[in-house]
């Protein structure tokens, strides 16, 4: 069983999408364990984003990412940081698979709508930045 971290950008908040993109994973099976509406503040971006720092989407990035609202969330299953990456799509919204959430909802880089950790280091790392242990919820799933 594996974990990730999910966050649903300023972008996908203010369209109204936070609904559409979590029943994507809802239907795909996994398990929500986890999740936060929020602000993030300078110091929690600079922290997340800290392999990004000295590129030149950086300084847009964290002003972006600290502007309004996020939904940040953990989600769990077999394979789930494939998964959830192989539905989100590629970065870049032009090259993003059909059918995938970047693909049908975005169209620049720079706004493509959630972020997913890309490794089970990132994964643990981007977790215990954003949640303490005790609002990860362990339950059974049932179906
Ligand atoms: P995300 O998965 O949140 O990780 C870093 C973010 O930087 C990325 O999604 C994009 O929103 C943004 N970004 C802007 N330009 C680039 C780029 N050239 N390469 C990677 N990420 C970029």
């Amino acid at each position: 069983m594996e974990r990730t971290f999910l966050m649903i950008k300023p972008d996908g908040v203010q369209r109204g999408l936070i609904g559409e993109i979590v029943a994507r994973f809802e239907r795909k099976g996994l398990q929500l364990v986890a999740a936060k509406f929020m602000k993030v503040d300078a110091a929690l971006a600079e922290c997340h984003y800290e392999e990004h720092k000295g590129k030149p989407f950086y300084p847009p990035l964290i002003d972006f990412i600290t502007s309004s609202p996020v939904f940040a969330m953990v989600w769990q299953g077999d394979n789930v940081i494939a998964l959830t990456r192989a539905l989100i799509g590629k970065t870049n919204a032009v090259e993003a698979a059909p059918g995938t959430i970047r693909s049908d909802y975005a169209v620049h880089t720079n706004f493509n709508l959630i972020h997913g950790s890309d490794s089970p280091e990132n994964a643990a790392r981007e977790i215990g930045i954003f949640f303490r242990p005790e609002e990860l919820v362990d339950y059974e799933q049932m179906t």
